[in-house]
């Protein structure tokens, strides 16, 4: 590893002071960007990331990724679904005690739910409920009159209980645009704290779900509007980033995207974007981003892809000639310049392979001690691109057995020389 090339993860606990990222080749983005002002993360990878197939947290799992997220300054986090079990309502309650932040438990528009979720001591109750016909008629068995009545029952009861509550109705995207704003201001009238849009089965595009967005702001009077987006489209973060847009204060949001189907909006993609596209303040300490990413990996077992905006292994490695010898000039050339690797806690990598140049090669070879002359890059070069080409992993040591056969000297012989 090309130690002085790659940068240093800063400190865990450090907060990266926030520099005006005004860039000047960037200032277009910046200025299309401007009308996000505040921007608040909910964090849902306990909850709808748990309901990856086949994802199942612990006790002491759920425990520890709460305190993380806690440290890491997420606003909201939902720590599930205490009506599940008497092990969730317990990971629940001690989520609550732990936690400095607000702590949110799932429950549908049924008593029992609530009352569970009121019992763990939650600062949040987040109660949904299907208003989309095919819901209501083919999951619920319901009519939109006893799904009006639920809601506006449900909400009345947690606001009783003298706590937050958000109120989700359920497959908001598929739901008649006239059901839908009469139940959010049925909610509203009724309490609740928070009118959640989630786009349950992902078929949101950003500019329709901004304008209904803007359409439920409008409705729901003095409850602050959240989203909630579905990856099935590969849409989650973009659509997420359009509530803001059109007057959302907060998206729901899970680590590495985990969560029912495709998932849901990605929490490092949308941070990292408000942070650097939007240059909004999120006060999340982002330089945590990669260690929580790589604990939910192993703990949900669900892989992250080496492509994967802002955590996979690729996000900030490069290989190519161009590439590579632009970075190593300056690091803007083919990066974003507005998010680098030290703002996630990530490490920028060189990789050797196929597509590699001679200016990479030189580096790594220095670092690694050598004192190549210009032939020699070149030598060690082609033989990198051969062995590349063959899908072989470049290592570090087949580099040295390259830079042997070509009969590189080391540094210290050149001096003494
Ligand atoms: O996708 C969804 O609709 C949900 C709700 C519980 C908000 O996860
Ligand atoms: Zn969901």
């Amino acid at each position: 590893m090309l130690a002085s090339f790659i940068s240093k993860c800063l400190c865990p606990t450090t907060r990266i002071r926030r520099e005006p990222r005004r860039i000047e080749f960037f200032q277009g983005t910046l200025d299309s960007t401007s009308e996000i002002t505040d921007a608040r993360i909910f964090d849902t990878t306990l909850r709808d990331g748990e309901q990856t197939p086949r994802t199942s947290f612990s006790y002491e799992d759920k425990r520890e990724i709460a305190a993380l997220l806690d440290e890491m300054n997420t606003h909201v986090i939902e720590a599930g679904f205490p009506v599940n079990s008497d092990a969730e309502f317990e990971a629940v309650r001690d989520i609550v005690d732990a936690s400095s932040t607000t702590v949110c438990g799932l429950a549908r528009v049924v008593e029992g739910d609530i009352e569970a979720a009121l019992d763990a001591g939650v600062d949040m109750v987040h109660v949904f409920v299907s208003t989309s016909d095919v819901q209501i008629e083919d999951s619920m068995h319901a009519t939109r009159d006893q799904v009006r009545e639920s809601a506006v029952e449900s909400v009345q009861r947690v606001k009783e209980a003298g706590v937050e509550c958000m109120f989700s109705p359920m497959d908001a995207t598929r739901t008649s645009e006239s059901f839908l704003i009469d139940i959010v201001e049925a909610a509203s009238d009724a309490g609740a704290d928070w009118i959640n849009i989630p786009d349950t089965v992902g078929v949101a595009t950003p500019t329709r779900f901004k304008e209904l967005t803007a359409m439920v702001v409008d409705a729901a009077g003095e409850a602050r509007v959240d989203v909630h987006t579905h990856d099935d489209f590969g849409l989650a973060a973009a659509n997420a980033l359009a509530g803001y847009e059109a007057g959302a204060s907060q998206s729901q949001v899970s680590i590495n995207g985990i969560g029912e189907r495709a998932g849901n909006a990605a929490y490092e993609e949308v941070v990292m974007a408000l942070e650097s596209l939007y240059n909004v303040d999120t006060g999340i300490d982002t330089t945590r981003i990669s260690e929580v990413s790589r604990i939910i990996e192993g703990k949900s077992d669900v892989p992250v892809p080496g492509n994967k905006p802002v955590v996979g292994t690729n996000a900030f490695s490069h290989e190519s000639g161009i590439h590579a010898a632009g970075v190593i000039e300056n690091t803007d050339t083919f990066e974003p310049g507005v998010m680098t690797p030290e703002m996630v806690g990530a490490e920028r990598e060189l990789v050797l392979g196929k597509h590699t140049g001679t200016h990479s090669v030189r580096e790594r070879l220095v670092e690694a001690g050598y004192a190549p002359t210009d032939d020699e890059v070149r030598e060690v070069t082609r033989r990198v691109k051969d062995f590349g080409a063959q899908a072989q992993r470049v290592t570090i040591d087949e580099l040295e057995k390259f830079a042997r056969q070509v009969g590189v000297a080391r540094q210290e012989e050149e001096v003494r020389a």
